[in-house]
């Protein structure tokens, strides 16, 4: 039946998603923790049309706002065109008018970088463009909650968990950096949950414009810190810190730090002004997050400690590697249990082979036949 012009079709893609979601959740893990309650306005089943529209950007119709972050407001926000639900992110960056120029084809270049990313765990940005409001980017509406919002709740995963999550969060890090695109502002706020294991990276690009205005306020103390990376504090390597040469190994830093505050229940890093939070980074000692909460395997701390590494030489070169020494871990946890990942099954698989009797018989008998038929040749050599 074809739908009249006047009520088109809305698509929700995100709703697909969770049913195949679930069934990779249960797959993977044998423990991990829900997620709360999503909020009631994620539930909302109207039509987008029919809600109230509360302004427009470009194309799209505002409809609610997600929430407020550093840089601007989130809203959700109905496509007039494709007649879909989005997401809009506004990015209210104050400069004088002589530099907008500069912000707004910064935001497109960025928008540009973060649209050709595509990775089951980053989110998928469909527009990008400048409004009277000032610019804005267009993106996947995703249902859930970040990791911020997650731990402010309470919640915490099991440790296979938050190494699942962790894992995906470098792989999509991974293919990022191959294709040249550093993210620089890893923290719980960029790491949105669709599913109990199910991350998107979020804000791709989105240090560079902050720092862009950073350096246009570099009086106040917020702005001075920002310049360096455009970055959390909390999260920010410590080569960063000191000014030095960055690379894609800040990511990594970050993401281990990510880690570590979803396995201890707490920051690795605290302080009540920049300055303190940058000694912290720099100088005091973290307590191994094995001894912060007795539920985390040895192992699995000496992981943490080797993503947040202070030396950048000692950190895991990339995050690659991070990725692959969460995959051996998780691999080896029961006694190498299958986890669904994209590498993983394989090696699981392989393992559990040499489990199976049948295969031992097969091979048993296959030496057998070998020695057998060389019995035969031989006898036969001699009587020959
Ligand atoms: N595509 C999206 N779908 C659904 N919610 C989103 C999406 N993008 C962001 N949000 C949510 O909107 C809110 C504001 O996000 P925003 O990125 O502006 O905050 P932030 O990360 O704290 O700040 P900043 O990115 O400026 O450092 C957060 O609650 C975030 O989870
Ligand atoms: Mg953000």
């Amino acid at each position: 039946m074809s739908t009249p012009p006047t009520q088109p079709a809305v698509t929700q893609p995100h709703e697909v998603d969770a049913d195949r979601l679930v069934v990779d959740d249960i797959d993977t893990i044998s423990e991990s923790r829900p997620l709360p309650e999503p909020n009631p306005a994620q539930l909302r089943r109207v039509r987008p049309e029919s809600l109230p529209t509360i302004g427009h950007i470009g194309r799209y119709a505002l409809k609610y706002v997600i929430g407020e972050g550093g840089l601007g407001t989130v809203y959700a926000a109905h496509d007039t065109l494709l007649s879909r639900l989005i997401a809009i992110k506004t990015l209210n960056v104050h400069l004088p008018a002589a530099e907008r120029e500069h912000i707004d084809r910064l935001v497109l270049h960025e928008a540009r970088a973060s649209a050709g990313l595509n990775h089951p765990y980053i989110v998928t940005v469909h527009d990008a463009g400048t409004s009277e409001q000032g610019s804005y980017i267009a993106m996947e509406l995703l249902k859930g909650s970040d990791l911020r919002q997650l731990l402010s709740m309470g919640w915490k995963p099991t440790p296979e968990q938050a190494a699942l999550i962790v894992r995906r969060v470098a792989d999509a890090l991974s293919y990022a950096h191959h294709k040249g695109v550093t993210h620089r502002d890893i923290k719980p706020a960029n790491i949105f949950m669709v599913g109990r294991t199910q991350p998107r990276v979020l804000d791709f690009g989105i240090a560079r414009i902050r720092q862009v205005e950073a350096l246009a306020q570099r009086d106040d103390e917020a702005s001075r810190f920002q310049e360096l990376i455009g970055g959390s504090p909390f999260y920010m390597a410590p080569e960063l810190v000191r000014r030095e040469h960055g690379d894609q190994r800040g990511d990594v830093y970050a993401l281990g730090v990510v880690l570590y505050e979803l396995l201890a229940g707490r920051r690795a890093f605290t302080g009540a002004s920049l300055d303190e939070i940058a000694d912290a980074v720099l100088h005091q000692p973290v307590k191994p997050v094995h001894e912060v909460n007795p539920e985390i395997p040895r192992e699995l701390s000496d992981i943490v400690a080797q993503a947040m590494h202070r030396d950048v030489g000692q950190r895991y070169r990339s995050a690659r590697r991070f990725s692959h020494a969460l995959r051996d871990w998780l691999d080896g946890v029961d006694g190498g249990r299958p986890i669904a990942s994209e590498a993983g099954p394989r090696r699981s698989r392989r393992r559990a082979l040499w489990r199976q009797p049948l295969v031992w018989l097969l091979a048993i008998s296959f030496v057998g036949l070998v020695v057998a038929l060389a019995g035969v040749f031989w006898s036969s050599i001699r009587g020959g």
